[in-house]
């Protein structure tokens, strides 16, 4: 498949973004990326470092939804990217021990001290034992 011109797309990426795609390594296969990010660049990043990788992406903004799956449908990576309309701070359809990695960047700051209690702990119940989680709370 041809390169993705990220600039050509309009991504620009920050420090912090490319700390977070960097550190994900080949065994990191299933990735959480809860608040997705702006037209999915960096969860398209992660699908294009593996190509066995499953990421499952999740936003409250239905706008951004429509147009982030489109993108992702036009580099043809809607088999390696599912985006979802998912709260974060409700209970996760997901089984105990699942994700090998969960990218949650810039998205724990809008909860209050209950919600990240809550998230947090389900976050650990989803992460496989040795899993890990990259968490950005400052624009970097
Ligand atoms: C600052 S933006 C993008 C964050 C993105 N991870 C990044 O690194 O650029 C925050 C995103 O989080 C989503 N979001 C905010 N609260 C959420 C929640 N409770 N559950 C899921 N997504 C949420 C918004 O819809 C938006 O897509």
């Amino acid at each position: 498949m041809q390169e993705i011109d990220f600039n050509k797309l309009g991504a620009k990426f920050s420090p912090s973004e490319k700390k977070g795609v960097s550190l994900l390594e080949d065994t990191d296969v299933l990735v959480f990326c809860p608040g997705i990010s702006t037209c999915g660049f960096a969860e398209i990043k992660m699908a294009l470092q593996n190509k066995n990788r499953q990421i499952i992406a999740t936003t409250l903004d239905t706008k951004g939804f429509e147009k982030t799956k489109k993108i992702i449908e036009q580099q043809g990576l809607s088999d390696q990217i599912r985006v979802k309309i998912e709260d974060v701070t409700k209970p996760m359809a997901y089984n105990d021990n699942y994700f090998d990695f969960i990218y949650a960047r810039l998205i724990l700051h809008y909860l209050t001290k209950q919600e990240l209690d809550r998230t947090l702990t389900e976050f650990y119940r989803v992460l496989k034992p040795n899993g890990r989680v990259f968490i950005v709370v400052t624009q970097l």
